[in-house]
């Protein structure tokens, strides 16, 4: 099974990624699967990034990562894949991602772009726009640590990627945070 485990930036997809490799999951970080396998299309030059080719990469995944084991492919396009079996959304308070972000010393246009991606939900309706809602899970770091996030996923994948009460999407609203914002 190929299992994407994505989110905005900050909200811990690589430390989780960690997590679970150091509990003998497999992870492929994508990033360096694009660049293993030259699937990059152009460069981002206002983010000074290069731009994954999302289809080259999702056949050569497809090509290269048999569904009968379980692989986690770690990175914020994972969603955008159709080779993904499922979806893990990493979700972070919207206060909380702009601490994590002031710490990884983003610059402020930068913050505020991946904090407002985050409090409209653009992960998840992007994975929606690619996956049926029920292969979707969204887990909310913002209390959790990075191990109580693995813990979380585990729990997930131990029942089949069952519907649960805790991880099934459309729990997490964080719209309000937009007016206070307006207002603040
Ligand atoms: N559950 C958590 N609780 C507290 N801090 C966390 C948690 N998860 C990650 N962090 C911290 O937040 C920061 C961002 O985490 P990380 O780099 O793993 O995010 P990411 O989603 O991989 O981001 P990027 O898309 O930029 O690679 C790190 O300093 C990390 O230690
Ligand atoms: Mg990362």
């Amino acid at each position: 099974m190929r299992v994407a485990l994505t989110g905005t930036p900050g909200t811990g997809k690589s430390a989780v990624a960690t997590a679970l490799e150091q509990q003998g999951y497999f992870i492929v970080r994508l990033n360096d699967c694009a660049k293993e396998n030259a699937c990059f299309d152009g460069i981002d030059e206002e983010r000074n990034s290069q731009l994954i080719d999302i289809d080259k990469l999702n056949k050569c995944i497809k090509k290269n990562f048999a569904t009968d084991t379980l692989v986690f492919f770690e990175g914020h396009v994972s969603h955008l894949l159709t080779a993904m079996d499922k979806v893990l959304i990493l979700r972070c308070y919207p206060k909380e991602l702009k601490k994590r972000l002031l710490e990884k010393k983003w610059t402020a246009k930068k913050i505020k772009e991946n904090v407002d991606a985050e409090t409209i939900d653009v992960i998840l309706c992007e994975a929606a726009e690619k996956h049926p809602v029920k292969n979707i899970f969204e887990i909310d770091t913002t209390k959790k640590t990075v191990e109580e996030v693995a813990a979380s996923i585990i729990e997930i994948v131990k029942k089949k990627f069952q519907p649960t009460k805790s991880y099934t999407i459309g729990q997490i609203d964080w719209s309000e945070e937009i007016l206070k914002e307006k207002s603040s």
